[in-house]
């Protein structure tokens, strides 16, 4: 089954038509990478999946997406298709509360009581994202203190926490430097075993490091999405060839 499919999808922003006619699916244990120009609608595609795009002064959409075989509009509860679903995006962004509860906040939330359970979460999610080392000494101080790179770990690690089965990433690494950026592109490398990950990225290069398939966004339109090396290499369209020859940008 695809995590994530969508059918004969539209978004408009008031009468303006953003993301138009979109049908296509995304596999579990996959990593796909999503490149286009500014403005052509990756951030409306990763938020019409999650329900946070519907949270726009003027947002309507057509057609449909289905989250693990189930149409996005049949989850009665947004909050379980956002147990799902989980987002990071492209500023790092740490609660105003300790590097525990940072990790903690999905989980409480979501009814997990036990010191036991709560403390065994904590460590697996922050050994995930390869934070644990780092920061294990210090779980009760400010998540405010830790850098760029570790709290966009540490926002990795909060969405984990509430086990998704989807992984909605948007330009994560745009802020980090290049050691933070390898660090996280490792880690999503391991994580896409038993997650379907989406990665909205600027970066051609990281696309081709991390990416099985690229789906290539032009104007709302969904241009061409395939294994990456063929998207790169060999793409069917025209645009796509201009695109990530550089041609435009
Ligand atoms: N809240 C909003 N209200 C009205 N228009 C919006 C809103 N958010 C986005 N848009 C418009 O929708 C279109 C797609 O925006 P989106 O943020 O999805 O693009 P993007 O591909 O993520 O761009 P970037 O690479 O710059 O992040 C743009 O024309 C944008 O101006
Ligand atoms: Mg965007």
């Amino acid at each position: 089954m695809n995590a994530v499919e969508f059918i004969d999808f539209n978004t408009f922003y008031g009468p303006k038509a953003i993301l138009q006619n979109i049908n296509v699916e995304f596999a579990s244990n996959s990593i796909t990478a999503i490149i286009g120009p500014s403005g052509c609608g990756k951030t409306t595609l990763l938020r019409s999946i999650n329900r946070t795009a519907e949270m726009e002064i003027g947002f309507k959409s057509q057609g449909d997406i289905k989250v693990l075989g189930k149409s996005i509009k049949e989850y009665k509860n947004v909050s379980l298709l956002r147990r799902r679903v989980g987002m990071v995006y492209q500023i790092p962004v740490a609660l105003p509360l300790s590097i525990r509860a940072n990790v903690l906040f999905g989980p409480k939330y979501y009814g997990v009581k036990r010191h036991s359970d709560l403390e065994a979460i904590t460590e697996k999610c922050l050994r995930q994202v390869a934070l644990w080392d780092e920061v294990k000494d210090r779980l009760k101080r400010p998540a405010a203190q830790l850098s760029g790179g570790q709290k966009q770990r540490l926002a990795i690690a909060r969405a984990l926490a509430v086990e998704p089965q989807v992984l909605l990433l948007d330009e994560p690494c745009s802020s980090l430097d290049p050691a933070s950026t390898g660090l996280i592109e490792e880690l999503l490398t391991q994580l896409a075993e038993g997650l379907c990950i989406i990665i909205v990225t600027h970066n051609l290069f990281q696309a081709r490091r991390i990416s099985n398939e690229t789906a290539f966004i032009l104007d709302g339109q969904l241009i061409e999405k395939a294994p990456t090396q063929k998207l790169f290499e060999s793409p069917d369209s025209p645009k796509t060839r201009g695109f990530v020859s550089g041609l435009f940008g």
